[in-house]
């Protein structure tokens, strides 16, 4: 996509968007509760950037900065009507308040109606994804064929039963064990095989995730595990003109990760260690202590310093940095997770230096902003016929997804630009690129 692309025609969001949730934690149950809660004006969604950021438009002389939902055509909080699968059988009531994120009497008693409402539907899961759980409302089968028509068939359900116009998927469930892109991810022909031959490498997040495109359904991932960013998936995605984007919502320590090394590399100081550890007592915690579950979120959270850094070409800065990226579960802390960053680096002449950053922060308050915009804008960039791979929505991600061959940005603020820049373009306005000769040039 380029701002020289024609700007594209934007179906409006008439009717009802209904958002299909994989999983129905601590992340999903916290967003379903904050959408109602602001529907009813009883809670702001602080941190989406679809409910309370602003763009600005033209000349910073013109003074035109519209709030984002006032600039796209974005589905309306009302429209929202939710759908969600699970392992366990608890609705969004019991399921936020067993995750213990938001407080009952302030929070989730005034919104009890509507959050029992969601009920989850059967999960396609097997346990070797995930074996730090033990729920049984799982679908009756371990054929992955009959799990992916079984998913195409709840859509379908869903989808008639709320009477929705469109639907979105998220994955907000539990980080499956990590699996590479393999043979049987290359096509859609041997995917199909693997399907039928109940490959191990086709995961449950697969599964739904090809159900989706079948369904023409958009989907994000929440998570680190592999789905749409199989080859097969994103050629799939493409074909059909689906929107897809990256993966692992990019929330606590990984965002200051985006935001402090490239403050580093800006100012051209080096880097010669970066140790990460975190504390985490949720299921999602409780998933991520099996080292299967760990190297998925691992990897994920490695690859962003040495995008950022590019070692190639600066070696004498960040040739030589030992990044380590630990999470303990510790059920004490709940949902609310502490991480500690201690940052080694050194500047003019060599000297040593030292940033510590200890972050208090609450996982799913972090997340549920992130996964309303992911849903509401993969439906915005559907309706505007924008179909494969979104970077624009790479803000969001751990993990950009990026065409074939290409990098991934992962600096929060040339993300943020590509972001702004994708929605000016959508609407026909000035690309913003900051170079501001006009306010200089004599007329
Ligand atoms: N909160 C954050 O800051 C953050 C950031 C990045 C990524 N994530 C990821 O988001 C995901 C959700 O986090 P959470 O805190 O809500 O976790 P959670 O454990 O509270 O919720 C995940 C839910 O998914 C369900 N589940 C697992 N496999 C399933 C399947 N195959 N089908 C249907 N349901 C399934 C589980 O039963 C569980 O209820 C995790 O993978 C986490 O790593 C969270």
């Amino acid at each position: 996509m380029s701002s020289s692309s024609p700007t594209p025609t934007i179906a409006p969001a008439t009717g009802r968007l209904g958002v299909l949730t994989v999983g129905l934690g601590a992340v999903a149950s916290t967003l379903i509760a904050g959408v109602e809660l602001s529907k009813r004006g009883q809670g702001q969604p602080i941190g989406s950037m679809t409910q309370m950021g602003t763009i600005r438009l033209g000349k910073r002389t013109d003074h035109r900065s519209p709030l984002v939902k006032d600039f796209v055509p974005l589905a309306a909080l009302d429209d929202i009507v939710w759908g969600a699968w699970d392992v366990y059988p608890d609705d969004a009531y019991v399921a936020a308040s067993r995750a213990g994120v938001l407080e009952h009497g302030r929070h989730l008693e005034a919104i009890s109606d509507a959050l029992r409402e969601v009920r989850p539907m059967t999960a396609a899961f097997e346990k070797k994804y995930a074996r730090n759980l033990d729920g049984d409302h799982i679908k009756p089968t371990s054929s992955k064929r009959a799990m992916l028509e079984a998913i195409r068939a709840d859509i379908n359900q869903f989808r008639e039963e709320k009477q929705v116009d469109r639907v979105v998927m998220i994955w907000c469930a539990s980080t499956e064990i990590f699996i590479e892109p393999g043979p049987a991810h290359m096509d859609v022909e041997s995917f199909e095989k693997a399907i039928d031959a109940n490959d191990e490498t086709v995961s449950p997040a697969q599964l739904y995730a090809y159900a989706a495109l079948l369904e023409g359904v958009p989907f994000a991932n929440g998570a680190p595990n592999l789905a749409v960013d199989a080859p097969v998936l994103r050629q799939f995605a493409t074909d059909r003109n689906i929107p897809i984007s990256g993966k692992d919502f990019k929330t606590g320590q990984t965002l200051m990760k985006t935001v402090l090394a490239p403050m580093l590399k800006a100012r051209q100081l080096g880097l010669s260690g970066w140790y990460s550890t975190n504390i985490l007592g949720n299921r999602d915690g409780e998933v991520l202590d099996a080292p299967e579950n760990f190297k998925t979120k691992e990897e994920s959270k490695l690859g962003v310093l040495e995008h950022i850094l590019e070692p190639g070409t600066n070696p004498d800065l960040y040739g030589d940095v030992f990044h380590k990226v630990q999470i303990n579960y510790y059920p004490p802390r709940g949902d609310n997770k502490e991480g500690w960053d201690n940052i080694d680096i050194f500047g003019w002449l060599g000297y040593p230096m030292q940033i510590k950053v200890n972050f208090l922060c609450r996982d799913s308050i972090l997340a549920a902003p992130l996964a309303l915009d992911l849903v509401l804008f993969s439906d915005l960039a559907q309706r505007a016929g924008l179909g494969g791979i979104q970077e624009w929505l790479s803000f969001y991600y751990k993990s950009p997804q990026v065409a074939p061959g290409l990098y991934p940005e992962h600096d929060l603020f040339i993300q943020l630009t590509k972001l702004k820049n994708t929605l000016r373009w959508m609407m026909g306005e000035d690309q913003i690129t900051h170079l501001g000769r006009e306010y200089y040039d004599e007329a």
